[in-house]
């Protein structure tokens, strides 16, 4: 796997979601199931789409103590998910115990990333907000130390923090990297955000992008315009 455009399917339920995979004509896009979809249809939705021959990314974003968040991945590592990921602020003791959750029996396991500041968090958030008092940047380094310490795969960060976290962290480990935008659309609630080409020049592994693609008017051609930007 790598370098790919991973659809975000922020939808309320499965009939929309369907809607829109079915515009997707023999292309089985990379993609992103969220808290709004999981919760709303529970892990068979995740089987169905793993089933229509989609790669996974479960996006569930666990941190909770070490024991809970062990349990919740053992709940949903025989899913069939390609990644799925935690928040590095739970500590590197949850994040070990995320991993071993996600273990199964042989061996394997999906992908394991963990989130570093969400995209939307600025640094005005952070300094007077969550009282964190160092740059946005050095955080989003260290929680990245700290996953892979915990023997994570990669981070997810915003793409602006992708080169940094490779040339500090090691170039192997992943950047996943929402906040994503075409050049003139608007931000939402996005705070780090950057367009396709230039998280390319950055380097990150996998670009993340939500509504861009399925808000746009023909989502199809947004697809392919960010696969043609990104991976060329
Ligand atoms: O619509 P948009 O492209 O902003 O969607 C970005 C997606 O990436 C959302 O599903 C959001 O939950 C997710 N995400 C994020 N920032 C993170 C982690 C995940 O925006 N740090």
């Amino acid at each position: 796997m790598g370098k790919d455009v991973i659809i975000a399917l922020d939808f309320p339920n499965a009939e929309e979601t369907y809607a829109f995979l079915d515009k997707f004509t023999g292309r089985k896009p990379f993609v992103k199931i969220g808290m709004e979809l999981f919760y709303a249809e529970g892990p068979e939705i995740v089987k169905k789409i793993k089933a229509r021959g989609h790669k996974i990314f479960l996006d569930l974003k666990l941190h909770d103590i070490p024991n809970t968040v062990k349990g919740g991945m053992q709940s949903l590592r025989d899913l069939g998910v390609d990644m799925t990921n935690v928040h590095a602020a739970g500590g590197v003791k949850m994040m070990q115990a995320a991993v071993e959750g996600l273990t199964r029996e042989d061996g394997t396991r999906p992908l394991l990333i963990a989130v570093t500041q969400l995209t939307s968090t600025s640094q005005e958030t952070m300094t007077n907000e969550l009282l964190i008092d160092h740059p946005i940047e050095d955080v989003v380094v260290q929680y990245a130390e700290n996953a892979k310490a915990a023997g994570l795969d990669g981070v997810v960060c915003s793409p602006l923090e992708a080169g940094k976290i490779h040339t500090e962290v090691g170039a192997g480990f992943l950047t996943v990297t929402p906040g994503i935008r075409f050049a003139g659309d608007a931000k939402g609630d996005q705070s780090r955000v950057t367009t396709p080409e230039k998280a390319r020049e950055i380097g990150s592994d996998y670009i993340v992008i939500g509504r861009s693609i399925t808000k746009a008017v023909d989502p199809v051609a947004a697809y392919e315009r960010a696969m043609q930007d990104f991976v060329g």
